[in-house]
């Protein structure tokens, strides 16, 4: 049968209740691709792979999320949805209730969201709300109004946003045949490593998969579950991750703890030097969604994780067509030449 995203794939072990109403943009089944280039550059004798989530209908891992929660919000007869957002949730939100005919008001930060997020957030029939102050305030915000409105809050705090997250755990496990050894991924609001855990930890139950251990990176500019305190002032170029109060936080703490993992940091040069890695193998990714690597990549270089004979997946949340002013501002513009051949010969250079 064609494949019909995750609720039909992974329905009995995502805990949704029985009023759901499926619906779907066929998210999920990303391809893990395997990365060899990067194993030789990171000292060889090791797998590793990558989890290529921006290959979702929206361009984010937000929609295997995003499927789970508007579906419940149907069936219960919810007519909006509300989320505050770095811009994929917002994105994933907008065409999710665009599918299923609901309301989406997403509140963004003022000015600090990627082209690519904000566009799709409108394409898809949004209220696209800037509010003045980080994405903390504007989650803030939302948490409260859905407590005094029927309104359905779509962010990771709603419980079936995590259960459709937990499928993409379930997906490395059944491509592997078993849990890879270490996974490393970006941790914002903290809700996806938490349902990466939920999810290895039920497969492991029901399969006898394994564990991974995890390996969580925040941004240096924004890394209260590294410092320990909450950042008042979150600032990193990976606009997504800019987050100082993550909602999960404890839960992921928690997760990387159990699994005998850790949650570190990296810089903004780390983060874009592990973009440009994986645009080197043919990836692009946006620049939180390198995050994972540039962790894996500072532990290993390190010393802090010997990766040989291990199993690697790092999980790369977004596609880099989220973000494509990262890469354009920094760059020279490419040459122009008049549409003659000679020009052509003399600037390449071949022959
Ligand atoms: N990577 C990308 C590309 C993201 O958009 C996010 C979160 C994360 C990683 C971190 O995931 O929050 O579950 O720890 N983006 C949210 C948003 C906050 O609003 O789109 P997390």
């Amino acid at each position: 049968m064609a494949y019909q995203g995750i609720l039909q794939r992974y329905g009995s072990l995502l805990g949704l209740p029985d009023h759901t109403q499926q619906v779907t943009l066929l998210e999920g089944g990303t391809p893990l691709v395997p990365v060899p280039g990067l194993v030789e550059k990171l000292g060889g004798d090791f797998e590793l792979f990558v989890k290529f989530e921006g290959l979702n209908p929206t361009g984010s891992f937000k929609d295997r999320g995003m499927t789970a929660a508007v579906s419940e919000a149907v069936g219960r007869g919810a007519e909006a949805v509300i989320c505050a957002s770095t811009g994929n949730t917002a994105a994933s939100a907008a065409a999710y209730a665009a599918r299923a005919g609901l309301r989406a008001i997403v509140l963004i930060p003022e000015g600090k969201v990627a082209a690519g997020k904000l566009a799709g957030a409108i394409v898809y029939g949004a209220q696209v709300i800037q509010v003045q102050g980080s994405f903390d305030d504007a989650l803030a915000l939302v948490v409260e109004i859905t407590q005094r409105t029927p309104l359905a809050l779509v962010n990771s705090l709603n419980p079936y946003r995590l259960e459709g997250q937990k499928s993409a755990a379930f997906e490395i496990c059944d491509t592997l045949g078993a849990a890879p050894d270490w996974l490393c991924l970006p941790v914002g609001n903290a809700g996806n490593i938490t349902a990466y855990w939920m999810g290895f930890e039920q497969y492991h139950a029901l399969k006898k998969t394994g564990l991974p251990q995890l390996l969580g990176a925040q941004a240096a500019g924004a890394a209260p579950l590294v410092l320990g305190h909450p950042v008042e002032q979150p600032e990193t170029i990976a606009t997504a991750i800019r987050i100082g109060r993550p909602a999960r936080g404890e839960q992921a703490l928690q997760a990387a703890q159990e699994s005998r993992g850790r949650i570190l940091a990296v810089s903004d040069d780390e983060i874009l030097a592990a973009q440009q890695m994986l645009a080197g193998e043919g990836l692009w990714v946006e620049p939180a969604s390198a995050a994972g690597l540039a962790g894996l990549k500072a532990e290993v270089e390190a010393g802090n994780l010997d990766p040989r004979g291990k199993r690697i997946v790092v999980v790369c949340t977004g596609h880099g067509l989220k973000d494509p002013d990262v890469i354009t501002h920094s760059m020279e513009k490419p040459r122009v030449i008049p549409a003659e051949m000679g020009a052509l010969v003399d600037v390449i250079k071949v022959g």
